[in-house]
């Protein structure tokens, strides 16, 4: 199929890879020339992984092409995708500009049927918005789709190419058959495709990111009180996630959620509710005890090293929003260092894939390092806040020989606290005694 996805950010350059994979022929739009300039050349902008090589080997079959321009990858598709960004305005509301410009041009310049299908994450309603500045501005035909996606940083492809569902907003049964070819490839076993009506597709993606980061919350509020009580949230965690009623996803404590979605989806949705005159109760107690969480485990640093703040020096390891990604937008990490800094605590600093994002987020005010242990040296601890697959088991020896003095801040709870203080480290972790 012909394919154009207009916004090659982490959803869209996933979405163009994977679809080209599947054998369509991608035509990649970005206003931002220099990265369009840079996938020309094979220089990937966002780490994921298996990322890279689709795209090159794409790329050299002739399957996926980069532009800027939206009337060449528009005159040569059938379907296309807006997967531009949404980000928050200070009032919680998602700002949607950029995908209303891009439906305004979709309307200049549309000249043939096409299929128009929403990636980003729209508040509900967003699809009738789109469709009516289309037919402002033509009256060639053309039909909309709501198609958010799930996909996870860190696992984007794997999460493309095998989802748990599809959702296709549209009641056209001609659209939902091209909607259903086009992700047959990835649904071989099993059709997990789900048809509603915009609205309601619109709706699930918010559900779901909420439900999701409220487990979360959950959780974290949780820890704050086992930390009191002397209980074990490992020991929880387990114990809640094997009923079969509950499960074990995202029931992981740690310093908050972060990332480009959950935040501003949680804020998001209490935005809408407010405009209709619900009172989002459950979303706004997610998005303050995830504000909470991160105050807190700040605080704890900060608290430990007070009134010599300024002498203080903190190896961190991990400033991505999670693992496998090189995003640091809303990262809890990005926030506590903030905290650290405005208390003049300097910072050593190592990541496996964010250094540089991290290093921009925070205007070039910490040092980085190349390796997580020549971060350590004559720093006064260690702070972590990724779950990184490299920091799960290191050499206790050599974190204890290289810090002042053996202290770690866990805010993932990589370790098992018995274990570690035999090795003579001071632990502080997450809910656990
Ligand atoms: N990142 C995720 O994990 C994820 C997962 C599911 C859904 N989403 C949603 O998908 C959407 C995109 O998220 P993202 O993280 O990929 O964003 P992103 O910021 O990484 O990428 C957005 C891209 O759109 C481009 N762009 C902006 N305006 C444009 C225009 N007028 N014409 C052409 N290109 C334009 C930007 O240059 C950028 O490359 C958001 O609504 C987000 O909520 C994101």
């Amino acid at each position: 199929m012909d394919i154009c996805v207009v916004g090659i950010g982490y959803v869209g350059l996933i979405t163009a890879a994977c679809l080209a994979e599947a054998g369509s022929n991608v035509i990649c739009v970005d206003n931002d020339s220099k990265k369009i300039a840079g996938l020309k050349d094979g220089v990937i902008p966002i780490h994921e992984p298996g990322l890279a090589e689709m795209v090159r080997h794409n790329q050299k079959l002739g399957r996926l092409h980069f532009k800027t321009d939206l009337k060449s990858g528009l005159d040569n598709s059938l379907i296309v995708f807006i997967a531009v960004g949404t980000p928050s305005i200070p009032d919680g509301s998602a700002d949607i500009s950029a995908v209303l410009s891009v439906a305004a041009e979709i309307g200049e310049n549309i000249k043939d049927y096409r299929i128009i299908s929403t990636k980003s994450t729209v508040p509900v309603g967003t699809h009738k918005k789109i469709a009516d500045i289309i037919t402002s501005k033509t009256n060639t035909q053309f039909d909309y789709v709501s198609n958010p996606e799930f996909l996870k940083e860190g696992a984007a492809v794997e999460d493309f190419m095998r989802p748990d569902r599809i959702i296709i907003g549209t009641t056209n049964p001609a659209v939902k058959e091209i909607m259903r070819q086009l992700y047959s490839p990835f649904m071989r076993k099993s059709s997990r495709i789900l048809f509603m009506d915009p609205a309601s597709a619109e709706m699930t993606k918010y559900a779901s990111n909420v439900m999701l980061a409220t487990r979360i919350s959950f959780m974290n509020e949780l820890s704050a009180l086992c930390e009191k009580l002397g209980a074990d949230i490992e020991l929880i965690r387990q114990g809640i996630g094997s009923d079969s009623r509950i499960g074990s996803a995202f029931l992981f404590p740690g310093v908050g959620f972060g990332g480009s979605c959950f935040p501003k989806d949680v804020r998001a949705l209490i935005h809408t509710g407010s405009k209709y005159g619900i009172e989002m109760l459950i979303a706004k107690s997610v998005q303050l005890v995830n504000i909470n969480q991160q105050e807190r485990f700040a605080k704890r640093v900060i608290d430990f090293f007070k009134g010599r703040e300024d002498k203080t020096v903190l190896a961190v390891w991990g400033m991505a929003f999670k693992a496998k990604t090189d995003d640091v937008r809303e990262s809890p990490a990005i926030y506590c260092i903030k905290k650290f800094l405005d208390c003049k605590i300097k910072i050593r600093a190592y990541d496996p894939e964010a250094a540089s994002t991290a290093l921009t987020a925070l205007d070039g005010k910490i040092e980085i390092f190349q390796n997580g242990y020549d971060a350590l040296n004559g720093a006064d601890a260690l702070v972590i806040f990724t779950d990184w697959q490299e920091f799960r088991n290191p050499d206790f020896e050599v974190i204890t020989k290289k810090l002042k003095k053996p202290v770690i801040f866990d805010g993932r709870n990589l370790y098992d606290p018995a274990y570690v203080k035999k090795q003579g480290i001071e632990y502080h972790c997450i809910g656990r005694a």
